[in-house]
């Protein structure tokens, strides 16, 4: 039988029934105290057919919230929020891990505590505007983390691991993609720093290292991914050299036995990309690869029979279409999704697309 989308799978400790994943997605509908609250249980509980779920991504401290609305996992309410959300999940049969997210520069003094400046490897200010709560405010000049931070950083993220696994998650990935912190330190348009974190591409990819080693510390090296997007020019974000510095993440990534390396392979919103060989990177990984970007059911099969990838991440479909899962396998036709309700609303767009019945 040939390996397909129906295949299972385990990545590290987590058992998955199909290799269909959905995609982490941010959809800005978190409860005050950016607690997850009861839609978001029935958001993700619709969506527990999915192979493996893979939440929004969840802010590990208060200075990691760069967005109205997204649920952190850095206070004993959200703990709880997520534990309800993991409950219905796993009551139907199904996978999830969090995503652990810090924006970096990607934020606004408006979202953080005592309207601190967001931090970042350097003093760059990002292109372009900040969605707040009061509207789209120009981002402003982040501050650069003092040497002497960096490992409260760390714990940060080891904290919010430990908060995952009493949640009852069956994993978590840690986000070093999209141009937020972990990607600002490892590419150098964003990483000017002078210090071991800053210059050579050992030096930029030493905090992801580090973080890593934290997280794989607390929840063992079988329930940890990390997800990448060596071309994604989003948040303003680019590299002089993605291959090498991409190939060599992925190498120094190999010793730990990771369940998964999740990557997005190009850019969210078109631009031109530099060249990048996603084979290649994905042979310098030892791992399980998690490809994602723009998939359908057709080349996500052909990914995994040629042997380009392991399992598939899909978002927009997984927002319209709680019963994707199905759908693939009746080869039903898709809803379409309605961008204007992604990010922020209320049940419109959220739990009310209908599954195929009804
Ligand atoms: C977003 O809120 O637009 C967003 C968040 C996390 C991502 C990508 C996009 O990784």
């Amino acid at each position: 039988m040939t390996t397909d989308l129906f295949s299972p799978i385990s990545l590290g400790s987590i058992s998955l029934k199909s290799r269909i994943v959905m995609a982490p997605l941010t959809r800005n509908r978190a409860g005050a105290g950016n607690v997850p609250q009861d839609i978001n249980v029935k958001y993700y509980e619709q969506r527990a057919s999915a192979g493996l779920i893979i939440t929004e991504a969840t802010p590990i401290s208060a200075m990691a919230h760069g967005y109205p609305a997204t649920p952190g996992i850095h206070s004993e309410a959200q703990v709880a929020g997520w534990k309800k959300v993991v409950d219905a999940v796993h009551a139907k049969g199904g996978k999830i891990v969090l995503q652990l997210w810090h924006v970096g520069r990607i934020s606004h003094p408006s979202l953080l505590p005592d309207n601190a400046l967001p931090v970042a490897p350097s003093a760059i200010k990002p292109a372009g505007q900040a969605f707040t709560y009061i509207g789209l405010q120009d981002f402003v000049t982040p501050r650069a983390l003092e040497l002497n931070e960096l490992p409260g950083i760390v714990e940060d993220y080891a904290q919010a691991t430990r908060n995952a696994l009493a949640a009852g998650f069956d994993g978590v990935e840690i986000h070093a993609a999209n141009g937020y912190l972990l990607d600002q330190f490892l590419r150098d348009s964003t990483n000017q720093r002078k210090d071991q974190y800053g210059g050579s591409i050992e030096n930029r990819t030493r905090l992801l290292l580090e973080v890593t080693r934290a997280v794989v510390d607390v929840a063992g090296a079988d329930k940890v991914g990390v997800r990448i997007s060596p071309l994604n020019p989003f948040n303003d974000i680019a590299d002089s050299n993605p291959q090498a510095l991409f190939n060599h993440v992925a190498d120094a990534l190999n010793p730990f036995k990771l369940a998964y390396l999740h990557v997005v392979e190009g850019g969210m919103g078109g631009s031109d990309l530099p060249p990048f060989d996603f084979l290649d990177l994905r042979k310098h990984f030892k791992g399980a690869y998690m490809a994602n970007l723009g998939y359908t059911k057709a080349t996500a099969n052909a990914a995994i029979a040629e042997g380009r990838a392991d399992v598939v991440a899909f978002g927009v479909p997984f927002i319209a279409n709680p019963d994707l899962v199905e759908r693939f396998r009746l080869d039903a036709p898709l809803n379409e999704a309605d961008q204007s309700s992604f990010y922020g609303g209320n049940e419109t767009g959220y739990i009310d697309y209908p599954t195929l019945q009804g």
